[in-house]
């Protein structure tokens, strides 16, 4: 399987389009409209450590939307060459990570929820989880 060359510049933040009033707010995301692929999976990662890390992984196909849906956590995008750090910490916006793309977590807030909206169902297959593996793929 190939690599896609996909750069941490293709990784967007995007602000979800949200419902606003005095008594809360409520974002939506719907397929096919507020998001470029089909939801197959919803995940969130909750209870890490103070100082814990997760991900430290790229995927073949998977592509995600990262969002804070309480507290803020760090997210670490690499694609081989560059680096980039971004950190999220409102619900209302969603980090897209695109197929090809090393990405690690970090720096979570006590009680902060990563939920993961993935276009495809859980396959450890697609996982590349040595770096040096990584970035020798993406040479090619
Ligand atoms: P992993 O994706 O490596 O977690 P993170 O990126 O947050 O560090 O998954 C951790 C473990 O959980 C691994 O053994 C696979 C398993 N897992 C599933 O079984 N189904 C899933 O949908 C996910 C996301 C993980």
């Amino acid at each position: 399987m190939n690599l896609s060359n996909n750069k941490i510049t293709d990784c967007i933040l995007i602000d979800i389009s949200s419902i606003q009033n005095q008594s809360g707010n409520i974002t939506v995301v719907e397929n096919n409209k507020d998001i470029p692929f089909s939801i197959q999976r919803i995940y969130y990662l909750y209870d890490v450590p103070g100082g814990g890390e997760r991900g430290g992984h790229a995927h073949y196909e998977l592509e995600q939307y990262l969002i804070a849906a309480s507290g803020s956590f760090d997210v670490i995008l690499d694609d081989g060459i560059n680096k980039k750090r971004i950190h999220l910490n409102r619900p209302n916006f969603a980090l897209h990570i695109v197929p090809g793309l090393w990405r690690a977590l970090d720096n979570f807030s006590s009680g902060s929820i990563c939920m993961v909206l993935a276009s495809h169902k859980y396959e450890e297959k697609d996982y590349i989880r040595d770096y040096n593996q990584y970035k020798e793929l993406k040479k090619k």
